[in-house]
C-alpha cells in the first residue's frame, strides 16, 4: 500500500485517484475548486463517467480515498504526487501550462520529505524538465529530494475506469530510473506491459499516439469522401482494411470526425511544437483540415437536398456530446454543425441522453427536446451526430410520421439505409456512395 496524492479531480485525476484507491492505496485527491471537493465529499460526481459513482462510493466507505483543498494535508505523507491538472489549448494551439506550474509550485512550498512527482497531464515534450526547474527555483537553497516521472494517461472518456484497470501499456519516463521503477510498482497488479524510457520520449509517446489515432480517423474520412463520389461503401472498405493486422479495424469509423478534449488539443499542440522547432507538420495540418471539413461537408450535403437553403427550415439533431457515454460537449461535431445551421437561419432542436445540462449552457439558441421522437417533430431533416445506443434502433415508421420532410442525415453511419429508403426517407450517409441510394451507380 502506498500513500498517493493526486492533484486535479477532472477526468484524469479523479479516475486515476479512485482506481489507485481501489487497488488498495491511500489516496488524497486535491483540487483548488472548493465546490467540486464539497460535491465529491457528498457523493456528487463532477463528470459523467460510467461506473465512477460506484467506485468512488466504495473507496470512500473503505476510507481509501479522501477529497480536500488542503495541499499540506494531502501532501504531508505522500510518497507520490500525481499532477493531473488541465492543460487547455492556448491561442496558437500550444498547451497552457499555468495549472501545471501552480501545482509544481505548491508542491515545492509544502513538501519537506523525499517525494516522486508523477506527471499525468498531457504536456508538451520537455515539460518534465521545466517542472523540475520550477521546484528547484522555488526551493532555492532549501533543497528538496524529489524526482519527476512522466506517466501519460491513455484513458478514453466513457471507458476511463476500464482503460485504467486494463491498459494496453503503462508508459513511464524519467532521468531517475529507480523513481520510475517505484511508480511501476503501483501498476504491477494490472499485469500490463510497462515501458520505461526518458521523460521527453514518454511525453512524445502520448502526443504521437493521439495524433496517430486522429490521423486514422481523418484518413478514413477522406476515403469516405472519395467513396461518396465513386460509389463504394466506406464501412466495408474499413472492414476489409481492418482485417490486415498491421492496420487494425478500430478508429476507422467514418463519420463527423473527432472532437473531445484531447484529440483537437493534442494534435494542435503537437503541430505547434513542430513549428516552434522548425519542423513543418504537413500531415498533422491535413489531419486537422480534413476533420474540420467533415462537419461542413454534411451541412453542404443537407443544403443541396433542401433546395439550397436552410431559411424557414427546422432541423433536428440527435446527440450533442462529442461521443457516446459521456456528457462532454468539448469540440463536439454537433456544436459546429448547429452553429453552421443557425448561421444559415435554420431553427434547430436537439436531444442528448446525458449532455442536456451542458447544452442548455452552451447552445441557448436551440430548442432542447425530451427524447428522439420529440426531436423529430415537425423537422425538415434529422441529423444523427452522436451514436448513442438509444438512437440505433428507433421506430422509424413513427419518426417518418413526425417529420415535416423525411430526410435523415446519418452522421455516424449507424442506420440501415436500405430499410429507411423503403419507408420513404431520403437517406444521407457518410461514404456510402449514396448519391442516388444504389451505391452511386447511375
Ligand atoms: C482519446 C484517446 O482515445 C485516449 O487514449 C486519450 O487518452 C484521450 O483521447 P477520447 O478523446 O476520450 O480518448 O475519445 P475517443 O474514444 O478516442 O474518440 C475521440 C473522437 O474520435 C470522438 O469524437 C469519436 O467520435 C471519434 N472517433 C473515434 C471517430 O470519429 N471514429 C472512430 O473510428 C473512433
Amino acid at each position: 500500500m502506498s500513500k498517493i496524492c493526486v492533484i486535479g479531480t477532472g477526468y484524469v485525476g479523479l479516475v486515476t485517484g479512485v482506481c489507485f484507491a481501489d487497488l488498495g492505496n491511500e489516496v488524497h485527491c486535491l483540487d483548488i475548486n472548493e465546490k467540486r471537493i464539497t460535491e465529491l465529499n457528498n457523493g456528487i460526481m463532477p463528470i459523467y463517467e460510467p461506473g465512477l459513482e460506484e467506485i468512488v462510493e466504495r473507496n470512500v466507505n473503505a476510507k481509501r480515498i479522501f477529497f480536500t483543498t488542503d495541499y499540506e494535508a494531502a501532501l504531508s505523507q505522500a510518497e507520490f504526487a500525481f499532477i493531473a491538472v488541465g492543460t487547455p489549448s492556448g491561442v496558437d494551439g500550444e498547451a497552457d501550462l499555468q495549472y501545471v506550474r501552480e501545482a509544481a509550485e505548491k508542491i515545492a512550498e509544502v513538501v519537506d520529505h523525499s517525494i516522486i512527482i508523477v506527471n499525468k497531464s498531457t504536456v508538451p515534450v520537455g515539460t518534465g524538465d521545466w517542472a523540475a526547474d520550477i521546484i528547484r527555483k522555488k526551493r532555492g537553497n532549501d533543497e528538496l529530494e524529489f524526482s519527476v516521472v512522466s506517466n501519460p494517461e491513455f484513458l478514453r472518456e466513457g471507458s476511463a475506469i476500464n482503460d485504467f484497470m486494463q491498459p494496453d501499456r503503462v508508459v513511464l519516463g524519467s532521468f531517475d530510473h529507480s523513481a520510475a521503477e517505484k511508480v511501476a510498482k503501483l501498476y504491477h497488479s494490472l499485469r500490463a506491459p510497462i515501458l520505461i524510457t526518458d521523460l521527453r520520449t514518454a511525453e512524445m509517446i502520448k502526443y504521437a499516439s493521439n495524433a496517430f489515432l486522429a490521423t486514422k480517423i481523418s484518413f478514413i474520412n477522406e476515403i469516405a469522401n472519395i467513396c461518396d463520389e465513386l460509389g463504394a461503401d466506406v464501412r466495408e472498405v474499413a472492414d476489409g482494411m481492418g482485417l490486415d493486422k498491421r492496420i487494425g479495424r478500430s478508429f476507422l469509423d467514418a463519420g463527423l470526425g473527432w472532437g473531445g478534449s484531447c484529440f483537437p488539443k493534442d494534435v494542435k499542440a503537437l503541430a505547434h511544437m513542430a513549428v516552434l522547432h522548425n519542423s513543418q507538420p504537413q500531415l498533422l495540418q491535413a489531419v486537422m483540415d480534413i476533420n474540420r471539413n467533415q462537419r461542413r461537408r454534411i451541412v453542404y450535403k443537407l443544403r443541396n437536398v433542401l433546395d439550397g437553403s436552410f431559411s424557414e427550415k427546422k432541423i433536428g439533431v440527435l446527440g450533442l456530446s462529442f461521443k457516446p457515454n459521456t456528457d462532454d460537449m468539448r469540440e463536439a461535431p454537433a456544436t459546429e454543425i448547429i452553429y453552421l445551421l443557425l448561421n444559415e437561419n435554420a431553427a434547430v432542436q436537439a436531444y442528448d441522453p446525458q449532455a442536456m445540462e451542458n447544452a442548455a449552457a452552451e447552445l441557448p439558441e436551440i430548442t432542447l427536446c425530451k427524447d428522439p421522437y420529440d426531436t423529430a417533430k415537425g423537422v425538415d431533416a434529422l441529423i444523427l451526430a452522436t451514436e448513442w445506443n438509444e438512437f440505433k434502433q428507433l421506430d422509424f415508421n413513427r419518426i417518418f410520421k413526425l417529420m415535416r420532410t423525411p430526410i435523415l442525415v446519418d452522421g455516424r453511419n449507424q442506420w440501415d439505409s436500405t430499410r429507411l429508403r423503403e419507408i420513404g426517407f431520403t437517406y444521407i450517409g457518410i461514404g456510402q456512395g449514396n448519391h442516388n441510394g444504389n451505391g452511386g451507380q447511375s
